[in-house]
């Protein structure tokens, strides 16, 4: 199992949540709003006033855990779509899993993905 972790432009969640939908049979998602700085600087429009005097940039993180042979597809959509070619269009991290668990029926490993 993969966790497929993405920092992305908040504006372009839509179209890779779209992307994504395209691939069918994902498991879940999970999205969040966070901070963040990466090696080049960014004069987005995205930045709001109270970050940008830290360097900081809203981003936007998607967290996806998938069976092993889904994750290239879903590296792959979350790359095209997320792309402009501007500074700041963010990163794909890829982590092995070692463990599921499912709550409520309390299967585990890839059941439970
Ligand atoms: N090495 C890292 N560790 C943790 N988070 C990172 C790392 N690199 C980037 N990020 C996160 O990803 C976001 C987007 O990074 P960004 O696309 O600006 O990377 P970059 O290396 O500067 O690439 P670019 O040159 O395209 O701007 C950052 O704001 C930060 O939240
Ligand atoms: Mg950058």
């Amino acid at each position: 199992m993969k966790e497929i972790k993405a920092l992305i432009k908040p504006f372009i969640l839509e179209k890779v949540l779209s992307a994504l939908d395209e691939i069918g049979d994902l498991p879940g998602v999970t999205v969040s709003e966070v901070m963040g700085w990466g090696r080049l600087p960014e004069h987005d429009q995205g930045n709001d006033a109270e970050t940008e005097g830290h360097g900081f940039s809203n981003k936007t993180k998607i967290e996806i855990v998938v069976k092993d042979e889904q994750a290239a597809a879903v590296v792959d959509a979350i790359r095209k779509s997320a792309y402009t070619g501007k500074p700041g269009d963010g990163k794909i991290f890829v982590y092995d899993v070692s463990e599921v668990v499912r709550i409520r029926t309390g299967e585990s490993g890839t059941d439970a993905v």
